[in-house]
């Protein structure tokens, strides 16, 4: 049974509420205690004032029992609060495997998302109620946090990685975004909107927004048009590794770790092909850093994960455990 309270903002997703008690509870403890000791502190200056200037005050022995009772009752709570918190903090940060996933990137000082189905928008983003929404986020300059207060979510978003993000929105309407990150001169007007729609609604929506076509076509294109096929593909006289069913796989590396390509690893090996080199292939990649934006780099893995795995997957060195599902 949420609280509530008037001075949070509306809860809007799957887990305000969660986030709400929590608060509710530290406010509560914290106000507690403050007051029992405020209590205490003047009540016994009153109790055991100086009567007579003579006075000398009684001496005492320690107690055991009060010692341990003061201890034992904050570790309690303290554990508590260590539980509960750590138990909403995975729930909000492990996305849910079925979470449709949008693409936000943020600069200064706007935030442009991008459907799954292709639509950008810019300050805006619309998602149909009810169902997961994973972010997956970056910068393209400094660091920027993205924010929805009546979602009960933030996190920062950073050059150079990705993060991500996801709530289920549970009312439809229309919730603030901010940026909760000072990032320069016009931070403050980094701010946007979430449109929770109904599904119809939002099928809808999608239909009059003109798109360049889901993201895998455009990094499809891409991927022609930078020569990436010239080399990434299948064949002994090939100059890089086929890319067929990479995503999600654990690669080993010309120093003999191993990394699983996630869209991290396939951000950095575009735009800093020698940072890990798979085994096997020599560091002959020129690096694209400069040359496309990020959310070309979000089209470019988009592609790449869409590539199946070749019929002689198993003969290239890589290790199939860690991505299958
Ligand atoms: Cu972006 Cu503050």
């Amino acid at each position: 049974m949420p609280f509530k309270i008037p001075f949070l903002p509306e809860q809007a997703s799957s887990f305000a509420g969660d986030v709400d008690n929590l608060t509710f509870f530290l406010v509560g403890m914290a106000t507690f205690f403050t007051v029992l000791i405020a209590v205490m502190v003047i009540g016994f200056a009153i109790r055991y004032r100086r009567r007579s200037p003579d006075e000398v005050g009684a001496s005492f022995d320690n107690s055991a029992l009060l010692e341990i009772t003061w201890t034992v009752i904050p570790l309690v709570v303290v554990l508590i609060t260590f539980v509960w918190g750590a138990r909403v903090y995975f729930r909000i940060y492990r996305p849910p495997a079925d979470a449709v996933q949008y693409y936000v990137t943020g600069k200064q000082w706007m935030w442009k998302t991008q459907h799954p189905t292709g639509q950008r928008e810019i300050n805006e983003l619309h998602v149909p109620v009810g169902r997961p929404v994973k972010l997956l986020m970056t910068s393209e300059d400094v660091i920027h946090s993205f924010f929805v207060p009546a979602f009960r979510v933030k996190a920062d978003v950073v050059p150079g990685r990705y993060t991500s993000l996801w709530f289920t929105p549970t009312k439809t309407g229309r919730y603030h975004l901010f940026c909760a990150e000072y990032c320069g001169a016009e931070h403050s007007r980094m701010i946007g909107w979430i449109t929770v729609q109904e599904p119809e609604e939002y099928q809808a929506w999608l239909q009059t927004v003109p798109t360049l076509g889901v993201p895998t076509a455009a990094g499809e294109r891409l991927y022609a048009q930078l020569g990436c096929n010239t080399c990434h593909r299948a064949g002994a006289d090939a100059k890089g590794p086929d890319l067929g069913g990479l995503f999600g796989r654990a690669v080993t590396l010309a120093d003999g770790q191993t990394v699983v390509a996630d869209e991290t690893y396939l951000r950095e090996s575009i735009l800093r092909p020698g940072a890990k080199v798979v085994a096997g292939w020599q560091p002959v990649m020129p690096s694209f850093q400069g040359q496309i934006s990020e959310e070309n780099v979000l089209e470019l893995i988009n592609y790449i994960k869409s590539l199946p795995a070749a019929e002689s997957a198993a003969a290239t060195p890589v290790s199939l455990e860690g991505g299958r599902r």
